[in-house]
């Protein structure tokens, strides 16, 4: 048999082609091709472009033929931000969250991270990785194709060890691929509360023992922190990223989510590899992010799930010139989904971002965010063969249909590892 599949038929295949990352008015840019073929060969594109062309090449007289009679095909996304590893939900703090209780009060009454690290700490291995794969599933099924992951629920060495070993682990043994982040600096666990110097002594069992080990057995490419007022402050972030980066570890910021701390700047200072929720960004912060390589990376599924109305700027920072990418931060506290596409809709009707936008900013953008913009994140010739097909004739319907999965195929380095009956 054939190892070459040619795709032509689509209505649309949007290739997103071109340099990346995107930027400002680029960012729309996304490369529509409207009788459009793609060619396949070992997991990888070997051309693209006008079906006539395509066609003529010799490898696709050999090649398996697959008709998409006119759906739409998009890059494969790459979900830049999420917890995969996590014991349970938090449904428990639902009824709260709607009657308008903040999610800092509910982390002070026990519930929050800390709740999700008690859970975590008392499952077994195998438990939390056949959770994890049932996820990795549905992410396929919703067009992902590539997702970072962080640890920050185990917050001791063995637990933390245990989450980014699972990683690795779930790398190698399913299709889609998973890029590590070490988050011990998620927030400071309990037994370590209730003395003056508990902070202090986290912070040194992580510069110490954490990030070096975390480094040494290759568990993680970057190292992340929480920068908020219920977490970690500006000092203590810095000493974090520091540390990590010292052991090799890029960083990457949780900041701006629910307070101005100057977690940005600081980011964009380390060369932060992104800058993630960013809802109470500062004009210079903006102007910071914009002169920067760090991606700012939007997560709108929080402020949605947490029903609050600030959003991040987004019109702001790609007006400005920012790299701005969208991911779904699926987590059991702020953001219960893995839907790019849902994360897609709310990018267009909350932060004002274009179809076209949101699109770029979940492919190349992010995949630019994980340093896998040369082999991911596009349609082009000599990427990994990485594409979601979507039930709908124009892409614009792919965020227009909110809270529905058009996806209908998922394919990742050319194998197929979703196709709906
Ligand atoms: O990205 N902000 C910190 N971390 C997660 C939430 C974690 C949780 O509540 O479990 C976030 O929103
Ligand atoms: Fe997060």
């Amino acid at each position: 048999m054939s190892n070459s599949l040619l795709i032509r038929g689509a209505s649309q295949i949007v290739t997103v082609a071109g340099r990346g990352p995107r930027r400002g008015k680029a960012l729309a840019d996304v490369g529509v091709l409207r009788d459009g073929a793609i060619l396949l060969r070992d997991g990888a594109i070997s051309a693209v472009g006008p079906v006539a062309k395509v066609e003529k090449l010799k490898e696709s007289k050999s090649a398996e033929l697959l008709d998409l009679d006119g759906c739409v095909v998009l890059p494969g996304f790459v979900d830049s931000h999420t917890h995969l590893i996590h014991a349970a939900s938090r449904a428990e703090e639902y009824g709260l969250k709607i009657q308008g209780v903040s999610y800092e009060e509910i982390a002070r009454r026990g519930g929050g991270i800390l709740n999700s690290v008690s859970k975590l700490r008392a499952t077994a291995s195998q438990d939390l990785k056949a959770r994890a794969r049932h996820f990795l599933e549905r992410f396929a099924e919703h067009g992902t194709t590539t997702i970072e992951a962080k640890s920050g629920y185990g917050l001791d060495l063995p637990s933390e060890l245990r989450i980014l070993s699972l990683h690795k682990e779930l790398d190698s043994e399913q299709p889609l691929e998973i890029v590590s982040t070490f988050l011990g600096a998620h927030v400071v666990p309990a037994e370590y509360r209730n003395k003056p110097s508990g902070t202090r002594d986290y912070l040194k069992l992580l510069e110490q023992e954490l990030i070096p080990e975390v480094a040494e057995n290759g568990l993680a490419e970057y190292c992340d922190v929480f920068c908020e007022r219920s977490a970690f402050s500006l000092a203590e972030s810095r000493q974090v990223l520091a540390a990590g980066k010292k052991h090799g570890l890029r960083p990457r910021v949780h900041a701006e989510q629910l307070s101005n701390t100057g977690a940005t700047r600081l980011g964009v200072q380390l060369g932060a590899a992104s800058c993630d929720h960013l809802e109470y960004l500062k004009p210079a912060d903006i102007r910071a992010l914009a002169k920067s390589n760090t991606v700012a990376t939007l997560l709108p599924g929080c402020d949605f799930h947490l029903g609050l109305k600030q959003y991040a700027p987004a019109r702001k920072l790609i007006d400005a010139g920012a790299i701005v990418a969208l991911a779904t931060d699926f987590n059991p506290g702020t953001s219960p989904t893995l839907s790019m596409p849902m994360v897609i809709s709310l990018a267009c009707t909350q932060l004002r971002m274009t179809p076209a936008e949101a699109i770029a900013a979940s492919t190349i953008n992010s995949a630019y965010s994980l340093a896998r913009h040369k082999t991911v994140g596009s349609l082009e010739t000599g990427k990994q063969a990485d594409i979601a097909v979507f039930e709908v004739a124009d892409y614009r319907e792919i965020p227009y249909y909110f809270g529905m999965n058009t996806c209908w195929l998922t394919l990742k380095r050319g194998e197929v590892i979703h196709m709906r009956d």
